[in-house]
């Protein structure tokens, strides 16, 4: 039986901690698994513009001796005429597993109930659950643990990868803190909040207070202002988000050691600053690099399981 990762909520604790033991075997010791994925066909669908994901998907399969197709319809659609049902039925014979960046999560569960292979969520309005498997990778690569550690993210509570973190970091035993504008559209999904505290046991904190929000932490997060569809919104956001820039004030008020982590594109000079983007504290470039190995373990375990 085959599995689909269209959200975080598809993978428990124990299957995370099992992904990520896999990506940092196969990190550590790639030529061991140079021809794992032989003969295997990845078929990437594309609504939207992207760098890390593409290219890590598709280097992640060659090095694992598969093979990556891209297939990318900017604007929305993956068809012209026929449904999006039709396509997905007939690339789950052509391919071992579909990956897909949608703007909208209700696409990414229709191609999920209509594909006959696994389906990944490459990122869509609402989740980005192959990026939290890179920044847990991250995460575990830096501090050596998951367990008891601070992640306060800050910026946009309500975007896609803060529900990601929110529910990923939870469920490995992380404390997350988001630190957001207190406002219903910047703040995090009550519902995503009820679910991550339900099945994690642990309390999900919202701060409006940078400052307070940061303390204490092993971990600061953040990510883009004006999110992909967001784009009529950007005066609004560009008034709101000011105070919750990741700069080096704010970065003081965290823990000594803590690393800095933003998921890229980075806007430099907006939600993150250059000296902080450049800094000892940030781990980006690590983070970006890890987006190709916890893929790859990914692959491997919906593939080769
Ligand atoms: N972080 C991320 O998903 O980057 P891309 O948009 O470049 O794929």
């Amino acid at each position: 039986m085959f599995r689909h990762i269209l959200s975080d909520f598809d993978l428990t604790r124990e299957e995370d901690v099992e992904i990520l033991d896999l990506s940092e075997k196969i990190k550590l010791r790639p030529g061991k698994y140079g021809d794992a994925l032989e003969g295997r066909t990845l078929i990437m669908l594309f609504e939207l513009p992207s760098l890390r994901t593409r290219i890590s998907f598709e280097a992640g399969m060659t090095q694992l001796g598969g093979h990556a197709i891209f297939y990318g319809v900017e604007g929305g659609g993956f068809t012209r005429s026929e449904t999006l049902e039709d396509g997905v039925k007939v690339l789950s014979r052509y391919g071992d597993c579909i990956m897909a960046r949608v703007l909208k999560q209700e696409a990414m569960e229709r191609i999920g109930a209509a594909a006959t292979v696994p389906v990944i969520n490459g990122m869509t309005e609402r989740y980005h659950p192959c990026q939290n498997l890179a920044d847990l990778l991250t995460i575990r690569e830096k501090k050596g643990r998951l367990e008891g550690l601070r992640i306060a993210y800050v910026g946009d509570g309500g975007c896609n990868t803060a529900n990601s973190t929110m529910i990923g970091c939870a469920s490995v035993g992380m404390d997350v803190t988001v630190v957001c504008p207190d406002n219903p559209k910047y703040s995090p999904d009550p519902e995503i909040v009820a679910k991550v505290e339900e099945r994690s046991g642990r309390s999900v904190t919202v701060s409006h207070d940078p400052a307070a929000g940061v303390e204490g932490a092993d971990v600061i997060y953040t990510d883009v202002w004006v999110s992909a569809g967001m784009e009529e919104e950007k005066a609004e956001r560009m008034k709101a988000f000011p105070p919750y820039q990741v700069n080096a004030e704010l970065v003081s008020h965290a823990k000594p050691d803590c690393i800095v982590m933003h998921c890229l594109p980075a806007h430099r000079g907006l939600e993150i600053t250059s000296e902080v983007m450049d800094s000892p504290w940030s781990v980006v470039i690590d983070q970006a690099e890890n987006r190709m190995h916890a893929q790859k373990g990914l692959l491997f375990w919906l593939l080769k399981k």
